[in-house]
């Protein structure tokens, strides 16, 4: 395993937060919980995980739901367009893959609302494929380690991200390092005040010998 990510994997097993979703590999659980948490805080999105889960435990159950059972549901969250994007692609489950959720990265990827990112969320966390996610937190923590300068927002910026969190992967664990860089960004290398001080990183941080650590990540639009 690399450095690094035996690390992250160290720091997440002390300070990763214990979260419904991460308790289950049920990729009809952990999809619900990735188009929930989107545009929404962890805080605010666990009520309404319980409430989606226990209302329909199963991805028939959300398909043959009326949409405004589900929009009811979904109501305070706010981006409606999730949760009739959310119903319709249970129903393209039911349909198209005889309701069963998909299990490649390609058939997930083909259903309502699902992005790369979403995509690689929950075929890594439910069937641990070697997929790296790369989310607001993983372009932050990257971007530092290796002190890049190359922009998030432009398309050749991205690929790089994409490549360089690809080979990052711990392929051994990718569920578990997934999560694990995901709230070490939301935890310990946050945006504004990050704990280097007390950061099992900083000797590998190159944004931290280079001072750099608040100018990353770099976005072309500013
Ligand atoms: N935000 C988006 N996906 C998440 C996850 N799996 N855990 C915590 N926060 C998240």
């Amino acid at each position: 395993m690399n450095r690094i990510a035996e690390i992250l994997l160290d720091w997440y097993a002390r300070e990763g937060r214990d979260l419904p979703w991460r308790r289950t590999r049920d990729p009809y659980r952990i999809w619900l919980s990735e188009v929930i948490l989107q545009q929404t805080r962890v805080a605010q999105g666990m009520e309404y995980y319980l409430r989606f889960t226990e209302r329909f435990p199963d991805v028939a159950s959300l398909a043959a739901a009326p949409e405004d059972e589900v929009l009811k549901l979904w109501q305070g969250l706010g981006y409606y367009s999730r949760a009739r994007n959310l119903r319709a692609a249970a129903r393209e489950v039911v349909e198209r893959f005889g309701g069963v959720f998909p299990r490649s990265l390609d058939d997930v990827r083909s259903l309502r609302g699902v992005g790369d990112y979403t995509a690689a969320a929950i075929c890594s966390a439910a069937y641990d494929a070697p997929c790296a996610v790369v989310d607001g937190n993983v372009y932050r923590v990257l971007s530092r380690l290796f002190d890049l300068a190359e922009p998030i927002d432009t398309t050749a910026g991205k690929r790089a991200f994409a490549c360089l969190a690809q080979s990052q992967l711990d392929a051994a664990h990718p569920g578990r390092y997934n999560q694990a860089i995901m709230d070490f960004g939301a935890i310990q290398c946050t945006p504004a005040s990050p704990r280097c001080e007390a950061c099992p990183l900083s000797e590998s941080c190159l944004a931290l010998a280079a001072g750099t650590v608040a100018d990353r990540p770099v976005k072309r639009g500013k």
